[in-house]
């Protein structure tokens, strides 16, 4: 099969063993029935997620927005990885060289067998003490569904569970912060795929990557503010592209 012309660098460049690092958000689960946040039906009773997912909101009235949580786990897990978590669990397996960094918080990419993904916003599948009692964890995994009662009481102490998810005004982890700067500094080639780009610092991670010289390739069918600053643009959904782009390694030879 012949590369479409726009994607012969990309895929030359795959298939030559680069360094490749991707960036990804809820686009990439949109095909998998898992409503974006900022697209038609992300919206949980017309809340924007920067006014739910806050430690704020949180304390105002915890329960409301644990059951927000609950509904996403609930929806999440009827849902299954599709083929674009399957091609990027394949590419994590196949190079080295490879780094997965989400912002999702869904386990799809987990799901689909992805090696060493790198959350950058934690998991909806992890839970901390709310007051972070000194018997507890930092962190642990609790995949019940749903979550009875909401919320949920901490098993360490008298306070209650908040989700394990980065929240707005909160600092992302440090090791997860310096490794997926570090991959996106020293790749040759950054894929941001089926993110907004409006949430920091994720959004600045392509800086990174340009600034180390990488080429920088975005898959999104709508623009976002980085669609003018990559080598390439992909418009059309990520289970498409990242489809067709297996198929042309493919026929490398490089899958
Ligand atoms: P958004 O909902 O902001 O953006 C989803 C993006 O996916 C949009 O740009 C869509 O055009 C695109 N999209 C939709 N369908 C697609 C498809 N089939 N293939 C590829 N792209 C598609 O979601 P994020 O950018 O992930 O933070 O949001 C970033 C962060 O904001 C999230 O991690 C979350 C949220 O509030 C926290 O939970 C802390």
């Amino acid at each position: 099969m012949a590369a479409a012309p726009q994607t012969d660098t990309l895929v030359e460049l795959l298939s030559a063993g680069a360094l490749v690092t991707v960036v990804t958000g809820a686009g990439v689960s949109a095909a998998s029935n898992v409503p974006t946040f900022r697209g038609d039906g992300g919206l949980w009773r017309r809340q924007r997620p920067e006014e739910l997912a806050t430690a704020r909101a949180f304390a105002a009235d915890p329960a409301m927005v644990w059951e927000w949580y609950d509904w996403r786990r609930g929806l999440v897990a009827a849902c299954q990885p599709n083929v674009g978590h399957e091609v990027l669990a394949a590419w994590s397996q196949r190079w080295s060289g490879f780094t997965l960094v989400t912002q999702n918080v869904d386990g799809l990419h987990e799901r689909a067998g992805t090696k060493g993904v790198v959350r950058f916003h934690g998991s909806l599948w992890e839970v901390q003490c709310w007051s972070a009692c000194r018997a507890s964890p930092a962190r642990w995994w609790d995949e019940r569904v749903p979550l009875e009662p909401l919320p949920p009481a901490c098993p360490h102490c008298d306070g209650i569970l908040r989700p394990g998810v980065v929240w707005f005004g909160e600092a992302i982890d440090g090791l997860v912060l310096e490794r997926s700067s570090k991959a996106a500094a020293s790749c040759d080639v950054f894929l941001v795929v089926g993110t907004s780009s409006l949430v920091h610092p994720a959004a600045a991670l392509i800086d990174l990557a340009r600034r180390g010289g990488a080429y920088t390739v975005e898959i999104n069918p709508e623009a976002t503010p980085v669609t003018s600053r990559v080598d390439l643009a992909l418009s059309e959904p990520a289970e498409l592209a990242l489809d067709r782009l297996e198929q042309l390694l493919a026929a490398r030879g490089g899958a």
